[in-house]
């Protein structure tokens, strides 16, 4: 489902802030909840969530920044949406350690972002593991109807709504049951360079990996060196042609047309690729300039930032009441 923004929608969506943001952070996330921003819509950086991971302390809070930043550049706007960061908001955490008690073990253990990312290093943090009871409390605190994410956050979702659905069944009706909201194109942005994997902030793919700030000439050279395929054939094949396939969801996610209709318009991936990366340049450079506004006034983030907890603070500590006094506590 895409999402249309109608006037009875609560959305809530988070971000990490544990590296630079990258086209798949755009076009599967953020461009949605441009289109979905209402005072009904509320917008994270989710800095305790890139705490499960090695970071270091000047890292987090460059990137919090950073990523703040990144939201209004992209277009979200304090005077009509709430942009705020986690850590801000005590109830994420509170209500995270009531839904752990909700929460089983084996549920956790099923998560595939936990398998993938446990196998890549050892002496993981427990917080890997409970990470999606995180993210679950970051949804219910605000009551959301639809949550918009990438295709990679759809199991995620799913153990929202199974968790809501047991706490209500457990302790009464408490927490709305929301879903998740995917782009119709781009939900899934692969790899460059490997089009079989989705393009990531936390694997380092220095050529496959396209951020929103490269600058013009590093974009056209990560868009000339993209791998394709050798039949030459333009056509829009995710199973036999997925270097070309990805290229031409972004080029149409930009576009607006179909991703068929651009495959018949181009003979030579040459000539795609070339139009593909004037298209990225245009697109990026507002956003850029912007950014670099945004990020040079510290203070004026700050002062967002805490006006933006303020409004989240007081939407959340209601529904974290709720589940509390739901489960026994004075
Ligand atoms: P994160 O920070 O990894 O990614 C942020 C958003 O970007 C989307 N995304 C992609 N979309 C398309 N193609 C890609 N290659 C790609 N890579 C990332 C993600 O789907 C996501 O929407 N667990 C979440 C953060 C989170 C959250 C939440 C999201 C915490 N609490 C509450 C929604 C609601 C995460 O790690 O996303």
């Amino acid at each position: 489902m895409a999402l249309l923004y109608d006037g009875s929608m609560r959305i809530l969506s988070g971000m990490q802030p544990s590296g630079d943001p990258h086209l798949g952070n755009y076009l599967g996330a953020l461009r949605q909840w441009v289109d979905g921003q209402s005072p009904d819509a509320f917008y994270c950086v989710v800095d305790l969530h890139a705490l499960t991971l090695e970071i270091s302390p000047e890292k987090l809070r460059e990137q919090t920044l950073n990523l703040y930043a990144t939201f209004l550049a992209t277009g979200l706007d304090p005077n009509v949406c709430t942009i705020f960061v986690q850590s801000h908001v005590p109830y994420h955490a509170q209500l995270s350690w009531l839904l752990e008690c909700v929460a089983s073990y084996g549920e956790l253990t099923r998560m595939v972002a936990f398998k993938e990312k446990s196998q890549r290093q050892e002496g993981y943090r427990v917080s890997l593991l409970t990470y999606p009871v995180l993210m679950v409390a970051d949804i219910l605190l605000y009551e959301a109807t639809h949550v918009p994410v990438g295709e990679d956050q759809r199991q995620h979702l799913e153990i929202t709504r199974d968790i809501a659905e047991r706490f209500n069944h457990r302790y009464g009706e408490t927490f709305r049951v929301p879903v998740g909201v995917q782009p119709k194109v781009a939900a899934r942005v692969q790899d460059l360079q490997e089009p079989t994997r989705k393009m990531s902030k936390s694997v380092s793919s220095p050529l496959g990996t396209i951020y929103l700030y490269d600058e013009p000439q590093e974009l056209q050279r990560k868009i000339m060196k993209a791998v394709t395929d050798t039949d030459g054939e333009m056509r829009f094949d995710w199973e036999h042609k997925s270097g070309l396939a990805n290229l031409l969801e972004i080029y149409a996610s930009f576009s607006h047309e179909t991703p068929d209709a651009i495959a018949q318009r181009f003979e030579r991936y040459g000539d795609f690729k070339k139009d593909l990366a004037g298209l990225l340049i245009e697109s990026l450079g507002p956003i850029q300039r912007r950014y670099r506004e945004l990020r040079s006034d510290e203070g004026y983030l700050r002062e967002l930032m805490a006006e933006g907890a303020l409004r989240a603070a007081d939407q959340a500590g209601s529904v974290y009441r709720r589940a509390a006094t739901a489960m026994g506590l004075l």
